[in-house]
């Protein structure tokens, strides 16, 4: 009895198992159909649309699409022009490109970000690279999705200062951006949802990925890497010595270079009055001078360091971590000292230069779903006609080689 009750249940399990392996293989060939990717042993394909498949980067995961905010390749135009309009801030001086250059590794090279009217804030601006991978946004995470982040910088004081309907009647203003917003979203009304919508669709085409780092792990290619570099690669997982991979974490898919977690690691806690981070958003008294562990991608070109910017060097950062950071009753238990020689130093050195990668742009270059790949319900309708004036630069062209600053390529 007993054994024929063991064996239907297993029986049972079986039929599941493989109902569900159909049902995902299902699903993965009924997106990708129609679409040659690059190469299928190397390339993970992301779903950005319906019906659009795109590629994300070597050593990336596929991309998170929220769902109420589809990719359509007219609204990833529409945010990259507004991404870098001035015209957003209160008196037109300061675009998100300011602070967010992507000459700049997409950060701004500055310790403390400067808005308008040279007001200077309290934090350092982050890489805006890989961000669409992240639930929490801010040094804090005190945003939840790229949609609610752009809202800050908009209204903060200290950075555009601008007010929500102060954005959009300024947008009203100018037709050629009344015409895209009504293109991009199908209808003439629009308020200060559709603008995030439209600049958090952009973000989400700033991938990081194909670095030498990712060429040589996940393509395959042990040319990518330099003999230093692989050395620096076991200093980098070792748990004994600098462990930096136990917050910094890559696995065998795919590099994150971020646990997207938050630990305190001591910066800013020798200050009588300690941004306490993490801890002002959560009122959590553990979450004490915690910060959000940010990507290394790109690290070499987004100096300086920290969220208050106090090193200027990636040594400084290694000395720092070499003497157990800023000792505090809070600090991370993964922090402790460790020694390297100057040998083992420029190894490690050299393997966080490997992560600078090339900046893939999906959505911006996106290829023209197949009619029958649309799917029933295509949630935004594609343009009736071509855009009245020439796109800034032709699909498919990465935004990384934009001017930098503000450039004057507005609609
Ligand atoms: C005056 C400089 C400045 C401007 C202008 C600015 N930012 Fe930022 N940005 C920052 C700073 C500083 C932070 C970090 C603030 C914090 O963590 O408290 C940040 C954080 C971010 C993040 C979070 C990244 C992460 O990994 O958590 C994103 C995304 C971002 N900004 C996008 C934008 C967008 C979109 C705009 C335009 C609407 C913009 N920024 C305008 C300085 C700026
Ligand atoms: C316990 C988790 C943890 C470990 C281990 C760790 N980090 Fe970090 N790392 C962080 C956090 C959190 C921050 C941000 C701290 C802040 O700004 O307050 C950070 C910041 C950085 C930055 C600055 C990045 C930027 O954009 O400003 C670099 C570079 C860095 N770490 C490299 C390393 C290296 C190299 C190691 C190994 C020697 C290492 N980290 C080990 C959590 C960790």
């Amino acid at each position: 009895m007993s054994f024929l009750r063991t064996a239907s249940r297993l029986a049972g399990a079986l039929v599941l198992a493989a109902l569900v392996v159909w049902m995902v293989h299902l699903s993965y060939t009924s997106k990708s159909a129609g679409v040659r990717p690059r190469d299928p042993a190397l390339v993970k394909r992301v779903q950005i649309n319906m019906g659009e498949v795109l590629e994300s980067p070597l050593g990336l995961d596929p991309l998170p699409i929220p769902e109420g905010n589809p990719q359509t390749r007219e609204k990833v135009a529409l945010g990259r022009l507004l991404f870098f309009d001035p015209r957003l801030s209160v008196d037109g001086t300061i675009s998100c490109a300011s602070c967010h250059n992507p000459k700049l590794g997409w950060s701004n090279g500055l310790s403390v970000a400067f808005g308008v009217r040279g007001q200077i804030g309290k934090r350092s601006a982050p890489t805006v690279l890989n961000a669409a991978y992240s639930d929490t946004l801010f040094w804090d995470g005190r945003a939840g999705s790229l949609e609610e982040q752009a809202r800050g910088p908009l209204m903060n004081p200290l950075e555009m200062a601008n007010t929500s309907a102060g954005v959009v009647a300024t947008l009203k203003a100018i037709p050629h951006y009344v015409k895209r917003f009504e293109q991009v979203f199908g209808r003439p009304e629009f308020g200060i949802d559709e603008v995030v919508a439209a600049i958090a669709a952009f973000e989400r085409t700033l991938l990081s990925g194909n670095s030498p780092f990712d060429r040589y792990k996940y393509g395959g290619d042990t040319a990518a890497l330099s003999a230093s570099q692989v050395r620096g690669m076991e200093l980098f997982r070792d748990k004994a010595g600098p462990n930096c991979a136990k917050c910094h974490r890559f696995d065998d898919f795919s590099a994150d270079l971020t646990d997207f977690r938050f630990h305190n690691i001591g910066v800013g806690m020798d200050h009588p009055t300690p941004d306490t981070g993490r801890g002002a958003v959560s009122q959590n008294p553990e979450d004490r001078g915690r910060f959000r562990t940010p990507t290394l991608r790109n690290v070499a070109l987004t100096a300086p360091y920290m969220h208050d910017g106090r090193f200027a060097t990636l040594e400084q950062v290694l000395e720092f971590y070499m003497r157990g950071a800023t000792s505090n009753p809070d600090l991370d238990p993964e922090i402790h000292r460790f020694e390297l020689t100057p040998g083992q130093q420029a190894d490690l050195l050299a393997f966080l230069e490997s992560f600078t990668g090339t900046v893939g742009t999906p959505a911006g270059g996106g290829k023209r779903p197949p009619a029958a790949d649309a799917g029933p319900a295509a949630p935004m309708p594609p343009p009736a006609a071509p855009p009245a004036t020439p796109r800034a630069t032709p699909p498919g062209a990465a935004p990384a080689a934009r001017p930098a600053g503000n450039p004057p390529a507005g609609p």
